[in-house]
């Protein structure tokens, strides 16, 4: 057996060789994230050691035109990284540009016949990671495509052909089912790897690790002492010229199908046998079939959906979201969503999981809090001095990563003051480390064959399960669509949701 060869990260074995082939390649994503992701994983010697990257995209362009768009896009979006200088040479001599459209079979022809050229000339022994960073329409076509001409097989034994699709996956339920179903036409599931970018995030990953490296949460960890769960994805920026793209989609689409409810199920699953993608995966999808599904009455009661207005804040006026650019006149699409799940399992059973998201909100971040219950009402809360709260989990996911637990502290002097303090772990602070974006660590394990930070097929199913109901009902107006002022906390709704079982947004 060949020994593997690790890299200067010495717990990492560095993938076998390959040829990347990005579709989309001149697209916003290859250019903002993809490429700086690729190139810092060449720095630190995280790539395969023989390794191309082959760019397909529309525009005509010459291998050496593309190169120095790559050289702009790293200057302009990874300033920290040293474009230009030899470690760049070495990198971008191995990318090389392919024009075609998606849809043009002789396209895909020349492909197949130059992947073949550049295993001869890179020793990258056939092995394929093909990566959709296309408008999602595209996402099928593609696969036809690719298996017209035989490239979703391997062209000699032991050779490895994967295929990495961006987000959005699916519109709805029976849109997902479809895609998986094209997909799994051509390619095994194990094949197939489906981003949600989130799932790259160190801090998201970090939930596993604190959950269960950790004696100290788990026994807590259910409803005896579980209160309720609050997940938050909030946004400052508004549509950024995206308008026409998002007023499709929604924020329970965008955000809260995919993002947000990875990060419940990482916070609700059982233990899995092993850290293989499966056995999480398999668990993830336990807590998805769990949630209690909405029924009309549940929407109308257990969501909130609302839209941002025109407004002041420090100075600036900001437009509402029918002024901003691309959203058509009257559309009801919403900014920013809520809604309240209930996991029917045993350990879950009666905790309820809020969730919400929003645009143009008055602060950026994303965050989940785990609030236990209180404690018996016997001895300090008789104290008028004495505030005791409920103990709070908070794990930041964006920006300050890390983790704080809320507690009770004796204030020093001669009074029984009791107040809340903060115990705080930061990520940048303990480690003394920048946190590599998403995107490198989801290209590194597409690239070693690790699907665990990817959503499995029947995952996305049953996720879209869950929300195609709530699209449904809030189709026929329930409930009513709310307005929030742009750069404010939100709709009143969203306090309401919360507010009968005196619970607040933290
Ligand atoms: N941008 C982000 O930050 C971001 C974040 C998360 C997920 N995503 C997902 O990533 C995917 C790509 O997004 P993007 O923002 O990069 O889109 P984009 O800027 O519109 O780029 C789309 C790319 O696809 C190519 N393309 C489109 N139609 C084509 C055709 N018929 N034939 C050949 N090439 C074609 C375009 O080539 P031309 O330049 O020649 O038109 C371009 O390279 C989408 O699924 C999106 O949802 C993007």
């Amino acid at each position: 057996m060949p020994k593997p060869s690790y890299c200067a990260n010495e717990y990492f074995q560095r993938p076998d060789p390959c040829v990347l082939v990005l579709f989309g390649a001149t697209g916003d994503l290859t250019r903002r994230k993809l490429i700086p992701a690729l190139f810092s994983l060449f720095l630190q010697k995280l790539l395969p050691h023989q390794a191309a990257i082959v760019a397909f995209a529309r525009k005509p362009k010459t291998d050496d035109e593309f190169r120095e768009d790559l050289l702009d896009a790293v200057r302009a979006f990874a300033p920290s990284l040293p474009a230009g200088g030899p470690e760049w040479q070495n990198f971008i001599r191995n990318v090389y540009y392919h024009r075609s459209t998606l849809d043009d079979a002789a396209g895909y022809q020349a492909l197949k016949q130059r992947l073949v050229e550049l295993d001869a000339r890179h020793g990258t022994n056939g092995n394929r990671l093909f990566y959709l960073a296309v408008p999602p329409d595209s996402f099928s076509v593609i696969a036809d495509q690719l298996a017209a001409c035989g490239m979703n097989k391997p062209v000699r034994d032991g050779a490895c052909v994967r295929i990495v699709v961006e987000k959005p996956f699916g519109f709805d339920l029976a849109s997902a089912r479809e895609l998986n179903r094209r997909l799994r036409m051509h390619f095994a599931e194990d094949q197939i790897y489906r981003i949600d970018h989130y799932l790259g995030k160190e801090t998201v990953q970090n939930i596993l690790v604190l959950r269960f490296a950790n004696r100290l949460f788990e026994l807590l960890w259910n409803h005896l002492y579980v209160d309720h769960v609050q997940i938050t994805v909030a946004e400052t920026l508004g549509m950024e010229g995206r308008g026409a793209y998002f007023d499709k989609a929604g924020v329970l689409r965008d955000m809260i199908q995919n993002h947000a409810l990875q990060i419940l199920t990482l916070i609700a699953m059982e233990p899995p046998v092993s850290l293989e993608a499966d056995a999480i995966r398999d668990e993830k999808v336990k807590v998805l079939r769990s949630i209690r599904p909405f029924t009309p009455a549940d929407v109308a009661q257990g969501t909130v959906r609302a839209q941002y207005t025109s407004a002041e804040t420090d100075g600036k006026s900001l437009p509402g979201y029918l002024e901003e650019e691309g959203v058509p006149a009257g559309s009801t699409t919403e900014t920013f969503a809520a809604v309240r799940l209930w996991v029917d399992n045993w350990r879950w059973a009666g905790v309820p999981f809020y969730v919400r998201s929003g645009k143009r909100l008055n602060d950026r971040f994303t965050k989940v809090v785990v609030q236990l219950r209180e404690v018996p009402d016997v001895l300090f809360s008789r104290l008028a001095c004495a505030e005791v709260e409920p103990n709070t989990l908070s794990i930041c996911i964006q920006p300050n990563e890390g983790v704080e637990i809320r507690m009770s502290a004796k204030e020093p002097g001669p009074a029984m003051l009791v107040s809340p303090v903060r115990m705080h772990f930061d990520y940048a602070e303990a480690f003394g480390k920048a946190i590599p974006d998403a995107y490198e660590r989801l290209l590194l394990n597409a690239l070693l064959g690790d699907a665990s930070l990817f959503a499995r097929g029947d995952e996305v199913e049953a996720a879209w399960s869950l929300i195609t109901p709530i699209l449904e009902t809030w189709a026929t107006g329930e409930p009513p669509l709310e307005t929030y002022p742009a750069g404010s906390r939100g709709p009143a709704g969203a306090d309401a949701l919360l507010g009968p079982a005196g619970r607040k947004w933290l």
